[in-house]
């Protein structure tokens, strides 16, 4: 029997077996599309596990690097350094001081490996006693003395050695200033990946556990955007690039798939994208008990992200997704 007097289209036949599928997919995820985030603490023989993301650990330096030794094996290209210092005061000094944790880190991990991407956060929530994200005037956060620290601290990770910056503070012309100082200093060749369109959003809960970066009071509505906002996010976007961003990131990704698309189909410039710790944890807490696939939605998750226009995303999947890929693909 023919079907030719039928004039529906038979969609299906390119799915009936797994070959034709993998031929005609348009969207794949590769180890490059992969930034790995890490937290790393003082200390000695410190592995302590983040409760409200699984596998995921607080690290001393020296397991770090070979945490970092890992990444790199399992071919993830670039990790993203998060520190939580010693000491926090007021205006958050310990993020630029040329001795501290994530300085620390960044040299330890340079002197035994010379073939993964180190891109360092850079914000003060970590290193300010109060927990906001820069110098307090009462409880108005001060913009321009801000960014003048966060200038100081990008410098600081740079000449400890790291290979990108990522100011994930939200503050206005930041990165203006932290380019200024990198080429100030004759750093011209180090990108800037900017959170550009970050959101105050209730996904961050479960890293600020992780970095503890909790404020003290009050919130980050003054500075992050609005969830409502995209034409905002597009006008955040357009600044930052003007700015000499390199690389600009949307925060959170799943629930901001919109936001990377646009952002991408307008500017065209490499994106990142975020998988935030609550957008972790959800999938996490789902899988262990059982309500969902926890490896199907991983790839899932990922892979709308990257459909929606994503180049990198940054996931703390990333090592779960490297094994999945060896395990799954000729
Ligand atoms: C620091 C920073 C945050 C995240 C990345 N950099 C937290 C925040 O803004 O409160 C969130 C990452 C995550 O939730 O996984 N400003
Ligand atoms: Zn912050």
């Amino acid at each position: 029997m023919t079907n030719k007097n039928f004039n529906f289209k038979r969609f299906r036949r390119l799915r009936y077996n797994s070959i034709i599928r993998d031929m005609v997919r348009e969207t794949v995820l590769t180890k490059n599309d992969l930034i790995y985030p890490l937290f790393v603490v003082p200390g000695k023989n410190v592995k302590k596990p983040v409760k409200s993301m699984p596998g995921v650990f607080q690290l001393s330096v020296e397991n770090l690097v070979k945490e970092c030794k890992e990444v790199r094996d399992l071919g993830i290209p670039a990790v993203i350094l998060f520190g939580i210092p010693e000491h926090k005061d007021e205006k958050g000094s310990d993020a630029y001081n040329p001795n501290g944790i994530i300085q620390q880190a960044i040299k330890a991990i340079k002197k035994e490996i010379n073939d993964l991407l180190i891109i360092t956060d850079v914000c003060l929530c970590e290193y300010t006693s109060h927990g906001h994200c820069g110098i307090l005037t009462g409880e108005d956060i001060l913009n321009d003395e801000t960014i003048a620290v966060l200038a100081k601290e990008a410098v600081s990770h740079v000449e400890a050695g790291a290979d990108m910056v990522a100011p994930s503070d939200m503050m206005d012309g930041r990165v203006l200033a932290i380019r200024k100082a990198l080429d100030y200093k004759g750093y011209e060749k180090i990108p800037i990946m900017s959170y550009a369109a970050k959101y105050a959003s209730g996904y961050y809960g479960p890293f600020r556990d992780a970095a503890e970066s909790t404020p003290a009071f009050g919130d980050r509505r003054s500075h992050q955007m609005d969830i409502g906002n995209i034409n905002e996010a597009l006008r955040e976007v357009e600044e930052d690039i003007e700015e000499g961003a390199d690389i600009v990131m949307v925060k959170p990704a799943g629930p901001y798939l919109d936001v990377i698309r646009k952002v991408k189909e307008k500017f065209g410039l490499p994106t990142a994208a975020y998988q935030v710790s609550g957008e972790f944890a959800m999938i996490k807490a789902a899988g262990q008990n059982g309500w969902i696939d926890e490896e199907r939605v991983m790839i899932e998750s990922l892979t709308a992200i990257k459909r929606a226009g994503a180049d990198m995303i940054l996931t703390y999947f990333a090592k779960d997704v490297a094994k999945w890929i060896d395990k799954n693909r000729k």
